[in-house]
């Protein structure tokens, strides 16, 4: 039997084609039974059968065929579940002979509370919203099986190239909801119990299918085409599902159009579970969220909320066809799920919602992708998976960020039309059944005439992405590209690059494919005057719009004209939120100085853009932490020039939303006010101070809107110690008293921004009890310089406690990121390295790789602006200067 461990994959003696599968949880107890019947084609004669299987108790197993018109019924001579490679191999007394068969199998297992597989709801002690129904106790189950966990809850062959059609059955306490993918087709009420059962499923792959049992309400709509959609929550709730149920709604319409192909399920049913390890799952037909991505509450939730359950919503829809419909036909194509899924949720969230300017917030995700991408720890977008461990950590902002970046950058090369017409025919084409990275390059090319395939391997295939050099010589540019390194080292790899350019005015533009190293183009036709010329209208842009997923390096003339162009506000927002992130990518690397960074940063003092404020905000941060290590000396000063850069925004905004201001005002001055608390503005902190006084007083006050909220409780605990708890205490009695997610968020989110350690020790204890949900922990993790020390010793120090929590999914590799990251000395680097040498796992080998990466980038960062000379003069001058 040993020959069938230490298999990335399943042997294919028997094919899946229909589950007949009956789960019966028992809430109480925490344990589930359960039985599948499954139809098999036998494809060779085998005498074992090999599928997936964990932490399971096999009770009884058989195998039924038809052989010379007799039927045979064999049970297996031996049954063995391997932990190690989660598979179960049934050995029979005869070979099964090719043709049809039956496996029957019955099992059971623990309800767990580690979020996937059948698991069970945490119930809280000490908190307010225990789940309580009629004075009784209750509780909840639920299926996580995305990436691998189906085999936890029921054998199976559990690949995603597996599919087969479900039935299901489930036996359940009658007074509970039980929802599965399907509609019910019958209930069957005995006193206590129900039996319920669901219509057969389609053709779908086992990490799709899912159970929640119960106690829920929900509300209700209908699509125009008649697919019935719900929202389901906890118990009088309901006002807070009706945003997602209207989006939800409406993108099912949207992606029947786009990809000319209707949703394919009777119903579709969305549902908040109050436990939950990622912030949604695409179940086919019933998609499970965290509270936070599906319920919005009119009161109390902020303008990015809205937006985060809207495009989670989004999301996860496209799934319904990406990913559901269409399938990967094994991990290595993981980012055709996540990262299409990605880019399409901003084309339906934009037609929704067009004043929310989506598309331009997209600059983020393909921010997050250049700087994963950008180390030398990095993966290619198909990457090699040779074990289910591994599956869990290439859900990351390469699968999903670089993804939808690459998606985003060909659909503009080719174009809005050939580019969704060859993609519902691909939609037709592997519609119930799997794809590869290649067929979708196929059909695109095949819709568009371009070579696709070319042009996408040199993204997808290869690890990291092109920095393009630009020098301007005699009325000519030269372009070079080599691999972008965060670490400033020199890469291998050349791309495919789509580059745009924009000379001096919208309208003067060119672009061509650079396919080689270098390449010189003339540009005289598009110049208005000599290279040279230092006017007004002589700015070169290259990545207009930034639709590419590259850097740019400028030569100082290109540079100083972009900088003014910025100055003068001659650029659009997405070009220069580009011109910045560029140069600031640079400086990181250590090809631009941080002093032209600061200089740059000036240029933007008239900003008044969400997107572009939000990244030289987040910029200033990391500029603060390497500076404090760096200039101590200067943190005052440079503290300085970012509130002087800042007030003018806030100053605009104000502290009260004005009537019908857009909702990117609001984001920005939560944003806003949050970054002049940090930097220790006494206005911003006094004023926060007497709002939340008030809100404390009142939890109506108009005088703290949610969009607000989070920036006054990090100013609160900016002044917070553990001798001055006061503020501190009261943000946790607003934590306790509170039953929005949200809300709840929000607080974790602040509480350890607390500049003293000991209070920050004290925040990360507090994360520990039971208090804060296993999902909620890692919000409550500090990412200031100042919280650094305390949370590497508290790490250590709960080191098993966490991976007994956590240990067996992906959010163990937050913990690791969040802590490690941070630092910037080799002597850090070199004792992090040491602590896991003994305690290293596979599942967090990749991250732990990419942190200490980043800690040797930090390392140098801070040596070499150490040395800059202009820069204390520089930050001085723009400190105080009146403009
Ligand atoms: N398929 C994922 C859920 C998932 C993530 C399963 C990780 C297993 C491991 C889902 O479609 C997803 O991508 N969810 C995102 C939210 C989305 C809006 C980016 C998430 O969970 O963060
Ligand atoms: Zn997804």
């Amino acid at each position: 039997m040993d020959q069938f461990k230490g298999q990335a994959r399943l042997p294919k003696f028997a094919v899946p084609k229909r589950y007949d599968l009956t789960l019966k949880p028992d809430l109480t107890a925490c344990r589930f039974a359960g039985s599948v019947a499954v139809d098999l084609n036998i494809v060779a004669a085998t005498s074992f059968i090999v599928l997936n299987a964990a932490e399971l108790s096999i009770t009884n197993a058989s195998v039924s065929f038809t052989n010379r018109d007799s039927s045979k019924v064999l049970k297996p001579s031996s049954v063995a579940l391997f932990e190690d490679d989660e598979i179960l191999v049934l050995e029979f007394p005869e070979t099964v002979p090719i043709g049809l068969g039956v496996l029957a199998i019955q099992f059971e297992g623990t309800l767990n509370d580690r979020m996937k597989g059948f698991y069970r709801r945490q119930v809280l002690v000490g908190s307010l919203c225990t789940y309580e129904h009629n004075g009784e106790k209750k509780n909840m189950a639920v299926t996580q099986f995305e990436p691998a966990d189906a085999r936890r809850c029921f054998p199976c062959w559990d690949e995603p190239a597996c599919k087969a059609t479900f039935k299901i059955t489930l036996d359940v306490p009658s007074e509970l909801i039980a929802l599965s993918n399907m509609p019910i087709v019958e209930e069957k009420n005995d006193g206590n119990f129900k039996t319920v059962s669901y219509q057969e499923s389609p053709i779908m792959s086992t990490y799709l299918v899912a159970v929640v049992v119960g106690l829920f309400d929900y509300v209700e709509d209908h699509t125009s085409d008649g697919v019935k959609v719900r929202v389901y929550c906890q118990i009088g709730k309901t006002n807070q599902g009706k945003f997602a149920l209207h989006v939800a709604v409406k993108t099912l319409e949207l992606f029947k159009d786009y990809f000319a192909t209707p949703y394919s399920l009777p119903k579709l049913d969305m549902i908040a579970i109050p436990d939950f390890a990622a912030g949604a799952m695409e179940n086919y037909g019933l998609v499970t969220y965290r509270e936070t991505a599906l319920l919005y509450d009119d009161q109390h939730s902020a303008a990015a909320n809205k937006q985060r359950v809207a495009t989670v919503v989004a999301h996860e829809l496209a799934h319904q066809w990406f990913g559901n419909l269409v399938t990967m036909e094994w991990w290595t194509h993981l980012w055709l799920n996540e990262g299409f899924a990605t880019w399409v949720s901003y084309l339906a969230t934009d037609s929704l919602f067009p004043e929310w300017k989506i598309w331009s917030q997209f600059l983020d995700e393909i921010t997050a992708g250049l700087k994963l991408d950008g180390l030398a720890e990095s993966h290619p977008i198909e990457v090699e998976i040779n074990h289910a461990g591994e599956i869990d950590e290439i859900f990351d902002a390469i699968s999903y960020r670089k993804g939808a970046s690459v998606i985003r950058m060909l659909q503009s090369y080719l174009g809005a039309e050939p580019f969704q017409r060859s993609l519902a025919s691909y939609i037709k084409k592997y519609a119930g059944s799997n794809a590869k990275t290649e067929d979708l390059w196929a059909a695109l090319e095949e819709g568009s005439g371009e070579p696709v395939n070319k042009i996408m391997t040199t993204w997808t295939k290869q690890q990291g992405y092109p920095v393009v050099s630009v020098k301007a010589t005699d009325q000519k540019l030269e372009f070079n590209q080599s691999r972008f390194l965060s670490s400033g080292a020199q890469g291998e790899g050349q791309w495919i690059v789509p580059i745009t350019l924009s000379f001096g005015s919208y309208d003067v533009r060119k672009n061509f494919l650079l396919q080689t190293k270098s390449e010189t183009l003339d540009v005289k036709e598009f110049l208005g005057t000599s290279i040279e010329d230092k006017g007004v209208n002589s700015w070169i842009k290259l990545n207009v719009d930034q639709t590419g997923f590259y850097r740019v390096k400028y030569d100082e003339l290109l540079a100083t004209k972009l900088r003014y162009a910025v100055e003068k506000q001659l650029l659009t927002a997405t070009d220069r939120f580009g011109v910045l992130d560029d140069l600031y990518a640079l400086c990181v690397a250590r090809q631009e100085s941080l002093t032209s960074l600061i200089n740059l940063m000036g240029a933007y003092r008239d900003e008044v853009d969400y997107v572009v404020l939000s990244n030289l905000i987040t910029i200033s941060y990391k500029i603060e932490s390497i500076s404090a290590d760096a200039v101590p000396d200067l943190l005052e000063h440079l503290k300085q020039f970012f509130i002087n850069l800042f007030q003018p925004t806030a100053e605009r905004l104000g502290w009260d939303p004005k009537p019908g201001e857009s909702h990117l005002d609001a984001m920005l001055r939560g944003e806003i006010l949050t970054a002049l608390a940090l930097f220790g503005h006494d206005l911003t902190l006094d004023e926060a101070s007497r709002r939340f006084q008030a809100f404390l007083e009142d939890r109506n006050t108009p005088l703290l809107p949610p969009d607000i909220r989070k920036a006054a409780y990090v100013a609160v605990m900016q002044r917070a110690s553990k001798s001055n708890r006061l503020g501190y205490d009261s943000l946790l009695k607003i934590y306790r008293e509170s039953d929005l997610s949200q809300e709840k968020t929000r607080i974790l989110g602040s509480l350890a921004s607390s500049p003293d350690p000991d209070l920050i020790l004290e925040v990360l204890n507090f994360l520990l009890t039971s208090e804060v949900r296993n999902q909620d922990v890692v919000f409550g993790l500090p990412s200031s310089r100042e919280g650094r020390d305390v949370a590497w010793a508290w790490l250590k120090e709960n080191w098993e406690t966490l991976l007994k929590a956590y240990g067996s999914g992906f959010l163990i590799t937050r913990f690791v990121g969040a802590t490690v990251s941070p630092f910037a000395t080799f002597e850090k680097a070199k004792e992090i390295e040491e602590f896991f040498a003994t305690r290293g796992k596979p599942s967090i080998a990749r991250t732990l790789k990419q942190s200490l990466e980043r800690v040797s980038i930090n390392a140098n960062l801070v040596e070499s602006v150490k040395n800059e000379k202009d820069l204390a003069d520089t930050v001085k001058e723009l400190a105080y200067k009146k403009y």
